[in-house]
């Protein structure tokens, strides 16, 4: 494999929702650096046996692109995994930064985000028509500052189909701000740990969800989706309406028209 970086999206949690180009390229790294927070070690059983295998979650920055210097400097390959899809929440752009001051080449392979795994785990669709036809992907504000304009509050008047990452600790304040715009009796589902094999699932409505997620005892590794997305009212897409036609389907007449 070429010297150089490649961050590599693991996926959700199931090893088998890590893409084809991720595995290889896990497979052939000289050496491997992963979110042990929350990247499946799984993941990592395809990998070399002379592979150096290093825990991410135990490193500071500097740490991290010496050892990826050091690798390259030695023509080796370095596959750095990252949980879900590396651009949401991935913290890469400060790793590009450094490797693009020593010149060390990198690619990015994505990955299946928690965001579209915990739909998938409800079997539900974000863009449902005339419901929903925008996704917000957010956070809410705690140790991490949130811009100004990007406040829950400012998000929630849109009533759009949301997944909220890194925030069900703070599940009573949210739903707070969460019910200054949407209706107390708004869908809202929590997946914990979406696609492992120990994956929990609590659905609700905003004016009960508190209760039962404190119930649970979910605290982290949980996605939030709330949104009427989640609700049982819901619009045909035109795509395969039998009187629509588009580019590849001519619509068929209803009979006496
Ligand atoms: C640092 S962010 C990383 C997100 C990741 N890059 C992605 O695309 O899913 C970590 C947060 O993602 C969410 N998360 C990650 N994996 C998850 C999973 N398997 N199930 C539910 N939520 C998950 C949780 O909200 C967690 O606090």
């Amino acid at each position: 494999m070429e010297s150089k970086v490649y961050f590599i999206g693991a996926g959700p949690g199931d090893p088998e929702l890590i893409t084809l180009k991720g595995h290889k390229a896990i497979g052939g790294a000289d050496v491997i650096i992963y979110a042990g927070s929350l990247v499946n070690p799984q993941v990592l059983a395809n990998c070399g046996k002379e592979a150096v295998i290093y825990n991410s979650a135990e490193m500071d920055l500097p740490e991290i692109i010496e050892v990826m210097k050091n690798a390259c400097a030695q023509g080796l390959s370095v596959a750095r995994v990252h949980t879900g899809d590396p651009s949401i929440y991935g913290s890469i752009r400060e790793q590009i930064e450094e490797l693009d001051k020593l010149q060390i080449g990198y690619e990015v392979i994505p990955g299946v985000s928690s965001f579209t795994a915990a739909a998938s785990v409800l079997c539900k669709e974000f863009t449902v028509p005339e419901i929903s036809q925008t996704v917000i992907c957010t956070r809410f504000e705690g140790r991490t500052p949130v811009p100004e304009l990007e406040q829950i509050e400012l998000l929630a008047s849109h009533k759009t189909s949301m997944a909220i990452f890194l925030s069900v600790h703070m599940m009573e304040k949210l739903v707070e701000k969460l019910t200054k715009h949407y209706s107390g009796s708004t869908p809202i589902a929590v997946v914990e740990k979406a696609t492992w094999t120990d994956q929990r699932v609590v659905r609700g409505m905003l004016n009960d969800i508190v209760l039962k997620v404190k119930e649970a005892g979910i605290r982290k590794t949980a996605m939030i989706l709330v949104g009427d997305f989640l609700g049982t009212e819901y619009n045909n897409s035109k795509l395969y309406d039998a009187g629509f036609t588009h580019e590849y389907r001519q619509g068929k007449t209803p009979c006496g028209e």
